[in-house]
């Protein structure tokens, strides 16, 4: 059965609009553990549009799940996330004007330094994961810098109109992950996965965890996030 990760950014993005202390994403992210979520995602940009430096802090020190940082290779941020020390990293690209992460990483265009960043991490002890397209080039850039955690954007597959284009995205992201595993990576997913469109990929044998925020957040302002969370857990 795969995990369930769930992203708390959003929580974060709501709390920004009125630019105080409410909604709180720690409480959000204890309310998520308590319904059963397998681990706390949350992505501290270069831009701190959501997730704040004090947030990660407070994470680290309060949750008891996995705590999984999404972040970019950003020195600075790279800086940080050494000194929280969260369970795992997810590296993924990060553009300014973008409304969330739009694509995978390049892995094969910035293979040393990503090499250097996933030593860095690794020695402390610490996961290293990279956001990718379902691409088989992408899966054996990783393979060959040794990163032996993967992520594979779902984004593409969840924002498909019609039977016949999902159908083809989903090929491709149940290719790929069947692909990693067999080469004996951590196949984990993500991006634009609702109450509709999960259980699909959660159906895809092996698959380690999905990775959702925008739609269980979406739907806690009617249920509540308790009930959100353990609707699709039971999903998953
Ligand atoms: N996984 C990664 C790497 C992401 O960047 C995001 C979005 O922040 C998610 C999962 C969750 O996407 P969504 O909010 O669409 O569920």
């Amino acid at each position: 059965m795969p995990k369930l990760g769930v992203n708390i950014d959003h929580v974060a993005t709501l709390r920004q609009a009125r630019g105080g202390l409410e909604p709180d994403p720690i409480e959000a992210a204890l309310m998520c553990e308590k319904a059963g979520c397998d681990s706390i995602v949350a992505h501290l940009r270069e831009d701190r549009r959501h997730i704040n430096d004090r947030d990660v802090v407070e994470l680290r020190k309060r949750i008891n799940t996995k705590f999984n940082l999404e972040m970019s290779m950003n020195p600075e941020i790279v800086d940080i996330a050494l000194k929280i020390g969260p369970d795992q990293i997810t590296l993924v690209p990060e553009r300014r004007q973008e409304l969330t992460t739009e694509g995978g990483l390049s892995v094969a265009r910035c293979e040393k330094k990503l090499a250097k960043i996933a030593i860095l991490f690794n020695n402390k002890g610490i996961d290293v994961s990279v956001f990718i397209d379902p691409d088989k080039y992408e899966i054996c850039s990783a393979i060959y810098i040794g990163i032996g955690i993967i992520e594979i954007h779902t984004g593409r597959y969840s924002l498909a109109l019609d039977k016949k284009s999902r159908a083809k995205e989903f090929k491709k992201i149940k290719d790929s992950a069947e692909y990693a595993m067999s080469k004996g990576l951590i196949v984990n997913a993500g991006h634009g996965l609702n109450y509709t469109n999960v259980k699909q990929i959660a159906g895809i044998k092996g698959i380690n965890e999905l990775n959702i925020g925008h739609s269980i957040i979406a739907r806690a302002v009617f249920s509540g996030l308790h009930k959100a969370v353990k609707d699709m857990k039971a999903l998953v």
